[in-house]
């Protein structure tokens, strides 16, 4: 099967860790060999109930039974997509109550740079230095990662970038800028928080400008961070919210969120301002839907911040300098990249996923699934120790 992966399915790096997967359960990945990795990634932060929650698999069967791709996006009422922005408002404060559901977290990007626009008339857009926000051009355009970038410029022109958590550059928001583009906790950079009242002060200028700030929680979003969405612990409510990977509970989904007035302007002038085939397709926002009940129903957003803790507690050692990010968003930082990858490749021999981040090789990714137990965290974390101890 590797070597069919290898010839037929297009590559996305030069050295792919290559498990075969058998199939997944709870906070456990196993491969076609019998072996159990315990799984302290989540799918890059998208499994939020860990793999197969009895709920989201019940939701997505129900659903396929009654009707999958019916109509385009916007066109037909369909119960689960009504569902799940529904219960998207619900947790957010007025006046952000309306939705547009996506296939992917770039895309909802790309919709959010689209509306910003569209809503303010400005073309320019201001962003962060290693920020990550989606592989699409236009995504692509607002990354601050110009190793990447050049590669495939020209991107998106009137894009300005700032250094994130830099007050000084806040001055650089102004009457020509449509929106500022942050993710609330920097991820690919080194899962890098906002300092107190840096995103407060960037939302101000940005009001006093008449500017737009769009926060992405496709990352820090859905629980990750020990509220349901990251910049809740920060004094800051965005004009337009990006999420994705964990709303769709382990299926394919992006949105973006803003308030009535401002959505409104992609179904006029010209009408059809934004559009999609399959994005809110019913299967995914039954899963998504599943998902979020799930989140509201336990206490598992709560008990984020507590895992946090017991993680920090377990995971010092010499050869640790740091552990950087909040809630399940963690990072253990090393002093070099080599040493980051031999961490990650030995935790793989000895059933530990462990991964890489995108911009910052010193940085080892720590994001499980947050349904993970106070067990399960004990017996990763003596993984990494018993690593540590022999490299
Ligand atoms: C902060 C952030 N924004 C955007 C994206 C892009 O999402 P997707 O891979 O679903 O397109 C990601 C994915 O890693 C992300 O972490």
């Amino acid at each position: 099967m590797k070597q069919l992966f290898l010839k037929y399915q297009a590559q996305t790096s030069p050295h792919p860790l290559a498990i075969e997967i058998s199939h997944a359960n709870g906070s456990y990945i196993f491969d076609s060999k019998g072996k159990k990795y315990l799984d302290f990634i989540a799918g890059v932060s998208a499994n939020t109930l860990g793999h197969n929650h009895p709920k989201v698999t019940l939701a997505i069967k129900n659903q396929v039974d009654k009707y999958s791709h019916v109509m385009v996006y916007g066109e037909f009422v369909q119960q689960p997509q009504v569902n799940l922005a529904k219960l998207i408002a619900k947790y957010l404060p007025s006046p952000l109550e309306t939705t547009y559901l996506t296939n992917s977290g770039t895309e909802a990007t790309e919709g959010a740079l689209k509306l910003a626009k569209r809503y303010t008339g400005r073309s320019e857009i201001i962003a962060a230095k290693n920020a990550y926000h989606g592989n699409t051009q236009g995504a692509m355009s607002v990354c601050g990662a110009e190793q990447q970038n050049s590669a495939f410029r020209p991107l998106i022109p009137g894009i300005k970038f700032i250094k994130f958590n830099e007050l000084t550059d806040i001055s650089k928001i102004t009457t020509a800028t449509a929106a500022v583009i942050l993710e609330t906790i920097q991820g690919g950079a080194g899962f890098i928080v906002p300092e107190e009242n840096y995103l407060a002060k960037v939302k101000q200028r940005c009001e006093e400008m008449g500017a737009l700030l769009i926060l992405d929680e496709i990352q820090s979003g859905i629980g990750r961070t020990g509220a349901f969405f990251g910049f809740e612990h920060y004094h800051v409510v965005p004009d337009i919210i990006v999420t994705g990977k964990g709303l769709g509970g382990g299926m394919p989904i992006g949105a973006f969120i803003s308030s009535q007035k401002i959505m409104s302007c992609l179904k006029e002038h010209p009408k059809l301002g934004h559009i999609t085939t399959f994005g809110g397709h019913p299967v995914i926002a039954a899963a998504a839907t599943a998902t979020l009940q799930e989140l509201h129903n336990s206490n598992l957003i709560k008990e984020t911040l507590h895992k946090e803790l017991l993680f920090r507690k377990l995971l010092v050692h010499p050869l640790i300098s740091e552990i950087r990010g909040k809630g399940l968003m963690l990072a253990i930082m090393v002093e070099s990249s080599d040493l980051a990858s031999k961490i990650i490749l030995k935790c793989l021999e000895k059933g530990l996923l462990l991964f890489w981040l995108l911009f910052e090789g010193k940085a080892i990714r720590i994001t499980p699934p947050l349904t993970i137990s106070d067990k399960e965290i004990r017996e990763g974390c003596a993984i990494i120790i018993d690593a540590l101890n022999e490299i």
